[in-house]
């Protein structure tokens, strides 16, 4: 570990999309290359915190420096995310899809000739960062959500904010114009109670550096470790 602002600290970030099983070689997925939630994890290891980095199956590998639990479905990574706390702060960047196949099967589904596919039935995953947000003991001090919208990015990312009791939404714009998602560069909003930060267009290595910056202050800002 570095020594840092953070040193001392335990921060949680999750990563990555999650796949939710179909059969045993099908899945579905949110799209997510764990871009942006690497960064973050290797700015506040950079920063000095001891960082649990709980990523499913990403495109870019993880960062050196940081404890990594690697998990598939959201279901796994709730289980991951409870399993790593207490933490000072939590960053959710996952990617996480919000239903799975209500019963995956257990072999391989095959065609069955009759030219009727199959009809998938889903069920609502849980939803990792509301979980964490609404904990009575045990929550992070900080806690900080992420909003990838394509419409009414601040309205809903300050909806997002109070529905899942978060501290902090990092709200941007992923409409395919923008080419924020799967780019190197993000343009993003820190949502906060309290009023929203326009932050310029940067690389999402800044924005997670300037991230890990504000973390720093906010939890030097509040009683010791
Ligand atoms: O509601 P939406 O998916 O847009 O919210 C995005 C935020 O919520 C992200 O921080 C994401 O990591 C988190 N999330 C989660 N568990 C879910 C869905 C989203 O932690 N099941």
């Amino acid at each position: 570990l570095v020594d840092g602002p953070l040193k001392g600290r335990h921060v949680l970030v999750t990563s990555g999309p999650t796949h939710e099983p179909i059969d045993p070689v099908r899945y579905i997925a949110n799209r997510s290359s764990g871009a942006q939630g690497t960064a973050i994890a290797a700015a506040l290891a950079g920063l000095g915190a001891s960082v649990t980095f709980v990523t499913g199956p990403a495109e870019v590998p993880p960062p050196d420096g940081v404890t990594v639990v690697r998990v598939d479905t959201a279901r796994e990574m709730l289980a991951a995310v409870e399993a790593a706390l207490p933490a000072d702060a939590a960053v959710f960047a996952a990617a996480v899809a919000d239903w799975r196949v209500a019963s995956a099967a257990s072999s391989k589904m095959k065609k069955d000739g009759t030219g009727n596919p199959p009809v998938l039935e889903f069920a609502e995953n849980p939803d990792i960062l509301a979980t964490v947000g609404g904990m009575e003991t045990g929550r992070p001090r900080l806690v900080v959500g992420f909003a990838a919208e394509t419409d009414d990015v601040i309205a809903n990312a300050s909806a997002k904010l109070t529905r899942k009791r978060c501290d902090w939404i990092v709200a941007n714009d992923v409409r395919p114009e923008t080419g924020i998602m799967g780019g190197s560069e993000n343009a993003v909003h820190l949502v906060r109670a309290d009023g929203v930060e326009d932050w310029p267009r940067m690389s999402k290595r800044d924005v997670a550096r300037k991230l890990a910056a504000r973390i720093a202050e906010a939890l030097a800002g509040e009683a010791g470790a």
